[in-house]
Formats: structure tokens, sequence, C-alpha cells
């Protein structure tokens, strides 16, 4: 394992000079101060585990906490599984009604024993609260407004330290305008946010004509977080079978790009936790993003291809840049290279455009 931070000096000794810091613990002669807040929620660490099979799986779960995470959000609860549940126990119901004599004996499960998504999903909540002491955010992944607020109210019921609501949405209908999928973006949002009393965070993609304003408008709809960008998954076409169908391919560094620029355009300017997701690979990565203006970053593609305990590593990677750069706290760093912070803000606009194309050299250029 190794965390490519390129941050310079990693020899023996460095890591020695930063054992000795991390158990001074965190002041002024001490370990830099990690601890940030996301959600109005106090986080040991700004490094958490978005949602994925790993945060799906309690001994993961275990593993990531002792590992250092911050917090957990759990995998989402999906449309399909919900829809799936209420035919599943429409038949069921429909089955006992019959006085089938088997139902009689017991041969249909009892409803709380059924082993349905959002039972399970629940059955996991519940574990997660039990077993961790890092907050646990609970995920749903909703497109209508209509049957979310009873599920949102059912994980917030379950102990859930905040809800985050994944926004998984392709536009594809060639009658649907940009305002119409905005409208009810918000309302879903608006919906949701009004029916709990946690925390929503709202998951978007990149995909919006005029994102700032609409995040903007998000805020204002309820959400006391936005978490930047989920990564949306590309179908591909079979040259064999000639079919098309999803191949899963994990982010790399690269990704943080989009999400970079974005924070750093809000900071400061919206009035909510920010979350970079996409492409947070390395500690480098970790300390790019809370220079934009993130509360906190989160990891997947990272964490599922170098294990859980990769965030120990992220974490001293983290803790080493600091201190070589005399930072006391993550606070103190937060923000630094926003856009409202930067000499140059249309660094992160358009301005800065053919700069980018005329500062790439070929070498097929003569
Ligand atoms: C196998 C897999 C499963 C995922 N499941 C979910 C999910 O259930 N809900 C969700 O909001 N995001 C889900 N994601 C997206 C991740 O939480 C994350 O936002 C995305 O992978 C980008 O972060 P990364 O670059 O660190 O991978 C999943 C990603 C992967 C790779």
């Amino acid at each position: 394992m190794s965390d490519h931070n390129g941050n310079g000096a990693n020899g023996p000794e460095i890591d020695e000079e930063l054992a000795r810091i991390v158990a001074a613990g965190p002041g002024p002669e001490g370990a830099p101060d990690l601890s940030t807040e996301y959600l109005g929620l106090p986080l040991n660490t700004p490094i958490v585990a978005s949602s994925s099979p790993l945060t799906g799986d309690l001994p993961s779960l275990r593993a990531l906490e002792t590992a250092g995470i911050g917090a957990v959000v759990l995998p989402s609860l999906f449309e399909e599984q919900v829809e799936h549940e209420s035919s599943e126990i429409d038949r069921m119901l429909d089955y006992s009604a019959d006085a089938n004599p088997e139902a009689t004996f017991g041969y249909v499960p009892r409803l709380d024993e059924y082993n349905t998504g959002a039972v399970r999903y629940l059955r996991l909540l519940r574990d997660a609260k039990d077993q961790l002491s890092v907050p646990v955010i609970a995920s749903i992944n909703g497109v209508t407004p209509g049957g979310w607020t009873r599920y949102a109210k059912m994980l917030a019921d379950s102990g859930a330290d905040a809800i985050e609501l994944n926004v998984y949405r392709v536009a594809a209908h060639v009658d649907e305008g940009g305002r119409q999928v905005e409208a009810e973006t918000l309302a879903l949002v608006e919906k949701v946010a009004s029916s709990v009393d946690v925390p929503v965070a709202v998951k978007l993609g990149a995909s919006w004509s005029a994102f700032a304003n609409f995040a903007t408008q998000v805020v204002d709809a309820g959400a006391k977080g936005l978490v930047l960008f989920n990564r949306f998954y590309q179908p591909d076409i079979d040259l064999e079978t000639l079919s098309v169908g999803p191949r899963l391919v994990l982010s790399t560094s690269e990704s943080l790009r989009v999400p970079l620029r974005w924070i750093a355009i809000l900071y400061d300017r919206v009035d909510t936790s920010l979350a970079a997701t996409s492409g947070v690979h390395t500690s480098a990565d970790v300390v790019k993003a809370l220079l934009a203006g993130a509360d906190v970053t989160m990891m997947t593609s990272a964490l599922l291809k170098q294990g859980p305990e990769y965030v120990s590593e992220v974490t001293a990677g983290v803790l080493r840049w600091l201190t070589e750069r005399e930072y006391a706290s993550v606070s103190q760093l937060k923000g630094s290279v926003s856009q409202a912070k930067v000499g140059d803000p249309a660094a992160f606009e358009r301005a800065n455009y053919l700069e980018t194309l005329t500062s790439y050299a070929s070498t097929f250029l003569r």
C-alpha cells in the first residue's frame, strides 16, 4: 500500500517524528488538530467513507473505524429495492389472506423477519449505530418526493445521524427540460428535509447548467450539506454481443478536479457543509479538497482498491503535510485556496481556458 502523495520527505525519520507528534495529541506542541464539523456533527477527522459495498458490511465498517475514519455513509437504499419490497409484501399479505393452510402453520415468514431491502437496511443501520462511535449517515436514492419522506423518517427514527439524499438522475426524455428537472429535485429535497429532524445532505451529479445558482437553491430548499459530485456510470457497447451494459470503472485522482473547482467556488458563498467526493485517493487529494473549502473528503474507489486500513495511511499523510508546514489544524487551512481567497479568482472559472489550452506541449509540435 502506498499513499503516493508526492509530498516530499517520507522517510523513517519523519515517520518517527510524526508518531511522536501524534502521541502528544492535538494542541500547540502536539499533532495538528484534524477535527472538523460536517452537517453540524463533530468529526475527529475530515476523512469519510462514502456509500459503497464496504460501508454495507459490518466487519468493514468496524475496520474503517479502527483505521480512523471520521464518519461513514451507508450504501443507498434504492427506490427499486423499496418497490420490490412493497410488491413482495403485498404478495405475502394476499397469500395470508387466502387462508392457505400452510399459512396457519407458519409457512409464510413474519413480516418483520422478511429480509427485504428496507428491513435489511434498517438492520444494518441499527447494528452500525450500536457498534460504531463515529457518525453513521444513511443514504436514500430518490427520484420522486412521494414515498421518500416515509423512508427518510424511518432511517432518522432508527438512529441515523444524518440522511444523504443520493440524487442520481439521467434526464433522457426529449420533453423533459432543465427547469423541470431542477424544480423536481428541489421539491424532493424540500420534502425530505422538512420531514426529518436530522440534517439532510444532498449528493448531486456534476451536470447542471448553472451549478452555483442551483446549489444555492438546493441549500435554500433545506440541504445542510452538498456532496459534490456523484460519479455517474456510463454505458458501454460490447462489440462481441452488440449489447449495451454498465461497466463500472473506479475513479483516479484526476476525477477530483471537478469537485475541487465547484467546492472552491461555493466555499463561503453558500451556508452549508461541503463534502468532496470523486477522486479522493491520497493525502494530497484530501489536502487539496480542504484547501478548496471542503469540510470533509469522501473516499470509495481508493478504499475498495486498498482496503479499510488504508485510511490510517492517508490520515498519516495529511498529518505529515500539516506538520511540515506548521499548520495547527484542519480549520486553519480550510478554504484558504477557495475562489474567494485566491489572488486570481478567475483560475476557477472560464478565464484560464485559453491559458490551459496553450499550456499543453506535445512532443509532436515543432
Ligand atoms: C461499487 C460502488 C457502489 C456505490 N454505491 C453507492 C451508493 O449506494 N450510493 C451512493 O450515493 N453512491 C454510491 N457509490 C458512489 C461513491 O459513494 C462515490 O461517490 C463515488 O465512487 C466517487 O468517489 P470515489 O472517486 O472515491 O470512488 C458507489 C460507488 C461504487 C464504486
